[in-house]
């Protein structure tokens, strides 16, 4: 089977099929990933440049362990330290890389889009890793890995996702898959950080109270505030967000059931988290981690046959 897409830009442009291609895919790159030797030929002579242009911890060694897994040739750029501190162009930095014979671009960028306008414009295979607030598309995928993991399957699972759901490109990639996967989405936060019109453009339920939400979830999905993607006061204080969203031991307790908890990290403890509920035994957050390798070694692997057939 192949995917029905050369880039992978974004969970919206990908079909059911390509989704469970690439779970399937990654449950067999897990089992790789649990032997003495954890590395396989598979891109052998491809090379790949990361290009992050905004911070990153989880995803970009994810990426750059997945391409040595696949014994591929790795690049690694940093905007602050490349040339475009001196104000080269993103066209043009991609283009000169790929002058050297590059065949794949895994892109992190603050502006919406910068996956999808190199796409158009140069040859190469393109894996966003991250585009301002549109979409995270491997992390949903990583996520949605981690909720079957746990669950046998995504159809009818009841996942929330809760926090600062405006700004939260992995909100929107989250909502894409777990729609298109049959399962139920309820987004949670205040009414300042869900976008106003997203029940229906998006098919996903509204909450505005974190106890009910927690009621009816099998899963958390906790979002970070992001402060710097903020340009406007959005809620009073942290502490106030902490005492009416924050998801702690108490909370978790008063509960009927157990629920699970996840979280794309980076985390801000003590925030929208604290930390007898983020390192405890109901929080899946480090299997999410260990799950990206996996699901990027799919991804590349499936980009590389697709664009090598
Ligand atoms: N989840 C995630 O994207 O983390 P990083 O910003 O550290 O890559």
């Amino acid at each position: 089977m192949q995917l029905s897409t050369r880039h992978l830009l974004g969970i919206k442009e990908l079909t059911p099929d390509d989704i469970s291609l690439i779970l399937s895919t990654a449950e067999q790159f897990k089992e790789v990933l649990q032997r003495p030797v954890k590395k396989v030929p598979s891109l052998r002579d491809v090379t790949i440049v990361n290009l992050f242009y905004e911070n990153s911890t989880r995803t970009r060694f994810s990426f750059e362990l997945a391409q040595k897994r696949l014994s591929a040739d790795t690049l690694n750029f940093a905007a602050s330290s490349s040339s475009a501190a001196k104000g080269e162009t993103l066209l043009d930095t991609v283009n000169n890389i790929l002058s050297m014979k590059v065949d794949m671009v895994v892109i992190r960028h603050s502006a919406t889009g910068a996956p999808h306008f190199l796409a158009k414009h140069i040859p190469a295979a393109i894996i966003n890793a991250g585009d301002g607030i549109n979409e995270h598309p491997t992390q949903a995928l990583l996520d949605a890995f981690s909720i079957t993991e746990k669950f046998g399957s995504l159809k009818g699972r009841k996942v929330a996702i809760i926090g600062d759901i405006l700004h939260s490109r992995v909100a929107q990639s989250n909502i894409h898959l777990l729609n298109k996967m049959g399962a139920e989405v309820v987004v949670c936060g205040p009414p300042t950080l869900i976008p106003k019109h997203i029940q229906a453009a998006l098919n996903v339920t509204v909450s505005y109270d974190l106890k009910e939400t927690l009621e009816w979830c099998e899963v958390a999905n906790v979002l970070r505030i992001q402060l710097e993607r903020q340009n406007q006061v959005l809620f009073s204080s942290l502490r106030e967000y902490r005492l009416n969203y924050g998801i702690n031991r108490q909370l978790l307790d008063s509960l009927s059931k157990p629920i699970t908890v996840m979280h794309p990290g980076p985390i801000n403890r003590g925030v929208e988290l604290d930390s007898d509920v983020a390192d405890s035994h109901q929080s899946i957050i480090l299997q999410q981690v260990e799950n990206g390798v996996a699901v990027r070694m799919a991804a590349l692997y499936l980009l590389s046959n697709r664009n090598n057939a």
